[in-house]
């Protein structure tokens, strides 16, 4: 019995960096360009959007409005005509650390 639980909390601790790990940019553009790229230019260079006005993600990224709480909305409820992606919370987190990192200030 207490053996268990010690090798639950040992697993536990073992788990426990990896769950913390910082977002993953790489992951996040992969998932940005597969998900969104092609509706929203997702390329860091992409500057204008595209014909039919869609604003690229670098333009997204650099409104004042745009923070992860209103990413994370955009993320869990579908919009327009964007598939309901249903992203994990790392596939989430990864993405929305790209956009912000699109940011140029
Ligand atoms: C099938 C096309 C499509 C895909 C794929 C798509 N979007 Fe959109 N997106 C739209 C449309 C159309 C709008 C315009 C607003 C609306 O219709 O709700 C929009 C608007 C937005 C807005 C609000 C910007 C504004 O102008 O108000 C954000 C933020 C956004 N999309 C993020 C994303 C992200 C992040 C992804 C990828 C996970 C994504 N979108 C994928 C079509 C798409």
């Amino acid at each position: 019995m207490v053996t268990t639980m010690l090798w639950r909390i040992a697993l536990f601790l073992l788990l426990l960096p990896g769950m913390a790990a910082a977002a993953d940019l790489d992951r996040g553009r992969a998932l940005a360009e597969r998900w969104c790229g092609n509706c929203h230019l997702a390329d860091r260079a992409a500057s204008a959007g595209r014909a039919d006005g869609l604003p690229t993600l670098p333009a997204i990224a650099a409104r004042r409005e745009t923070t992860a709480a209103s990413l994370k909305g955009v993320l869990s409820a579908p919009h327009g005509r964007m598939p309901d992606l249903s992203l994990g919370a790392r596939d989430q987190d990864d993405l929305i650390a790209y956009i912000l990192s699109l940011r140029s200030n």
